[in-house]
């Protein structure tokens, strides 16, 4: 699963596809939500699992990863994942239409977060102004991560968005799934704590 070393994922423009949503799914009126940067799709196989009543997208900038989730999602027969290369930070408008998506989930993005690193990270106010045309009115945006100078850049991205609102006072209490991404186990095994973000569109 190498990628080759001199291919840059962030050079990915353009989505691999274009699904027709009303046709990737084995039941097109269930709501449909997607996560962001899935890697091994740990957390999007048991979420497909778990919540036979809506569909999920995933979006992956890393090719190596996409085969490998598909060979996944067919072995264990669910008709309810969906899974792509696209980069987030210039695909969504171009993958969704306005207000088609009902969640949106982005489990320990952007390992980098300092100042200089802002170009990089894939929830900056631009990425979160996009997302929010995707949404539907009432659909949740659930982030985590380990960095808490990173959930505090994203809380004030957030906080000065004016389509979002954070539906806790600061961080939420709980995992909202109950489900686990590699990050996340890796996490709980250290010891670390983890930030968790969830705001309603307005
Ligand atoms: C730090 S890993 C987290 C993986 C997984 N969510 C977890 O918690 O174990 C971030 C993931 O996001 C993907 N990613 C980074 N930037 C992305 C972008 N612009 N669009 C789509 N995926 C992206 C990376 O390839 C990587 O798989």
């Amino acid at each position: 699963m190498r990628a080759h070393p001199h291919y840059n994922p962030f050079n990915v423009r353009e989505p691999a596809e274009y699904p027709d949503w009303t046709k990737v799914f084995a039941r097109t009126e269930q709501p449909l939500d997607l996560e962001i940067g899935f890697s091994t799709g740990r957390w999007l196989i048991q979420y497909a699992k778990t919540f036979p009543e809506r569909n999920i997208a995933g979006l992956e900038i890393r090719a190596k990863f996409i085969e490998h989730v598909r060979g996944k999602l067919t072995a264990e027969n669910l008709a309810n994942a969906y899974v792509l290369q696209a980069n987030a930070a210039t695909a969504l408008r171009k993958l969704f239409a306005p207000q088609s998506l009902s969640r949106g989930i982005i489990m320990f993005p952007d390992p980098w977060y300092k100042p200089r690193h802002l170009k990089r990270r894939v929830i900056n106010p631009k990425f979160l102004t996009e997302l929010a045309e995707c949404l539907v009115s009432g659909a949740e945006l659930h982030i985590a991560t380990d960095q808490q100078n990173l959930a505090e850049a994203m809380l004030a991205d957030l906080a000065t968005a004016p389509e979002y609102q954070n539906k806790y006072a600061r961080y939420a209490p709980e995992n909202f799934a109950g489900l686990m991404t590699d990050i996340e186990l890796y996490n709980l095994k250290c010891g670390r704590k983890i930030y968790r973000l969830v705001f309603v569109r307005c």
